[in-house]
């Protein structure tokens, strides 16, 4: 899979550990910055991320800042794009399969590596369920139309 991948300062370490893990995987990542741990702005890196996802560039989209919230956020303000916070197995598999998540946030002041790795691993195992998940996907999509 083609995935792209982002985050601050505060995610750096363990934006670098889950590129790591993609690409010994066999995926074509493109690794969007931040390049080291010189303070940054999350916007710009959920921006990044989302965009190519947006975009097509990417399948999917991995993310980090401290919390994974500020990342997400941003990442959310690009139409089509729904990225989920994860703190576990258990949140990555159904940000999947319930939400259809296209990108996946991490806060690495919050999860610990193995978490994240392993939640990681399950999201990208994971496939969207469809069904009455794509009935209420499609509504949050139609919240970009409105206003
Ligand atoms: C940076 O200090 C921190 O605010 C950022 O990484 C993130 O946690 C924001 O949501």
């Amino acid at each position: 899979m083609r995935i792209a991948a982002g985050s601050d300062h505060a995610g750096f370490a363990m934006k670098q550990q889950l590129v790591g893990q993609l690409a010994g995987a066999g995926h074509d990542v493109a690794d969007l910055g931040t390049d080291g741990e010189e303070p940054v702005d999350y916007p710009d890196f959920g921006a990044a991320v989302g965009r190519a996802v947006a975009r097509g560039e990417a399948d999917l989209g991995v993310c980090v800042c401290g919390t994974g919230i500020g990342i997400a956020i941003a990442a959310n303000k690009v139409p089509g794009v729904r990225a989920a916070v994860v703190h576990d197995v258990s949140s990555a598999r159904l940000a999947r399969g319930h939400n259809d998540a296209n990108v996946v946030c991490f806060g690495s002041r919050v999860v610990g590596p193995v978490v994240a790795a392993d939640a990681l691993a399950a999201f990208l195992a994971a496939r969207f369920l469809g069904g009455r998940h794509k009935r209420r996907v499609d509504k949050i999509a139609t919240l970009e139309e409105a206003t």
